[in-house]
């Protein structure tokens, strides 16, 4: 199979984008991150790529209100740059439908939380922790999962759970599963990198390496 050349896209800080970029640098995952595009100028993604000499792109959903033409931008630089795979490190934009069937199986995304639980629209960041705390769960976890044409209910690739602690504030919570994330989204990127995933249907199976 041909090396994964990674587009991230990412809302935010990018600590995850900076996780996976640094396991590549490692030699831990033989894949290259080819683009980064926000939808926030801010994002300190595009100033981590920045700082790394990869193609940084701000796409406005002010200046392309019409869904339609946002996601023909983002086609366009997916396409300019050779992606060949897509992760959503915190990407709190839905993705375009004509994205979706392109990357077919070939888009992630992380979730702080495990799903089905704690997952869909407006359930991000924070929301999500303070969510888990109210129920009482004495787990939360990570799921990095396919990404589908609607919020988090695509197959899942990996779950990995985190113990809730007593004393948890939503901030203590969020730190421990972004330590787990950090981890899991290289594990599995590395499962496709390694061709080691089959997805058959409403199934996935992953070969042991
Ligand atoms: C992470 O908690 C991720 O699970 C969620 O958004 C957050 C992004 O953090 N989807 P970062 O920008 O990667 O630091």
């Amino acid at each position: 199979m041909e090396k994964l050349k990674i587009a991230v896209l990412a809302s935010g800080r990018g600590s995850n984008f900076k996780a996976v970029l640094d396991n590549i640098k490692q030699g831990k995952l033989n894949a290259e991150i080819c683009v980064v595009i926000s939808n926030k100028k801010s994002a300190g993604a595009l100033e981590i790529a920045r700082e790394n000499q990869i193609p940084a792109f701000f796409v406005s959903a002010k200046q392309l209100p019409e869904q339609s033409d946002f996601d023909d931008r983002i086609m366009e630089i997916l396409d300019e740059t050779n992606a060949n795979f897509i992760i959503l490190a915190g990407y709190l934009k839905m993705i375009g439908k004509e994205i979706v069937r392109k990357y077919k199986n070939r888009i992630l995304n992380i979730h702080p939380a495990l799903l089905p639980s704690f997952g869909g629209k407006g359930m991000y960041g924070h929301f999500v922790h303070e969510a888990v705390l109210n129920y009482g769960c004495r787990v939360s976890g990570v799921t990095v999962h396919l990404v589908d044409e609607k919020y988090d209910t695509g197959l899942p690739i990996i779950q990995r759970c985190v113990p809730v602690k007593d004393s948890d504030t939503p901030e203590t919570l969020a730190a421990r599963v972004l330590k787990e994330e950090h981890k899991v989204f290289t594990e599995a990127l590395r499962c496709f990198a390694e061709n080691r995933i089959e997805i058959d249907g409403k199934k996935v199976k992953i070969r042991e390496r």
